[in-house]
């Protein structure tokens, strides 16, 4: 199935000149979204993973089904002041300003090998941010999965070292 025809392209989204890349369109296609979290499934079953984790927000409408068909628990990283418990936080710089993203200390423990899960590699501050979490926690990230790539942000220089998969690249603007 070509999945970047379910992907709909949204001109000036959040501001001028950028095209937002929409999911929702593929999200409610029932086929489409199937296909999607069994694609991801498969990439990682040769993983043995123990855990998917993912980011807030739109990493948990991915991570979760794709944790179901592995069987596999699933952790969420937050934005800040969302968790109850104890976290570990990890502040990153965006274009403008920093942001931060927590995750529960115990969600992971010591040699779990991790699956991390979410919609886009734009820049790669938000999965980068997420290996460091999970690698404080003494996790193994032992893959990253992604529905969209943004090839000329280059967000995969700032993943140099892990497994990266994506299901549907951009190559331009
Ligand atoms: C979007 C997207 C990725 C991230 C990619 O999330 O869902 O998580 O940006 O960008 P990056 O590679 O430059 O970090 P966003 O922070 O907009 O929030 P959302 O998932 O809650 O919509
Ligand atoms: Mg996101």
């Amino acid at each position: 199935m070509d999945l970047s025809k379910k992907i709909r392209e949204i001109e000036d989204f959040p501001k001028p000149g950028i095209g937002f890349k929409d999911i929702t369109t593929l999200l409610k296609d029932g086929e489409a979204f199937k296909y999607t979290v069994d694609c991801i499934s498969e990439n990682l079953r040769r993983h043995n993973v123990d855990i998917i984790v993912g980011p807030e927000a739109r990493g948990f409408i991915l991570g979760t089904p794709v944790a179901y068909n592995l069987g596999v628990g699933f952790v969420p990283i937050r934005k800040p002041g969302k968790l109850p418990g104890k976290v570990e936080s990890y502040e990153y710089s965006l274009e403008y300003g920093t942001d931060v993203l927590e995750i529960h200390e115990d969600a992971i423990t010591k040699g779990m090998r991790v699956a991390i899960v979410d919609d886009l590699l734009a820049t790669g501050g938000t999965v980068a941010a997420a290996t460091k979490l999970i690698e404080k926690l003494g996790g193994e990230v032992v893959s990253i999965e992604f529905l969209i790539e943004l090839d000329f942000l280059d967000g995969r220089k700032k993943l140099d070292g892990y497994n990266v998969n994506t299901l549907v690249h951009y190559s331009e603007e």
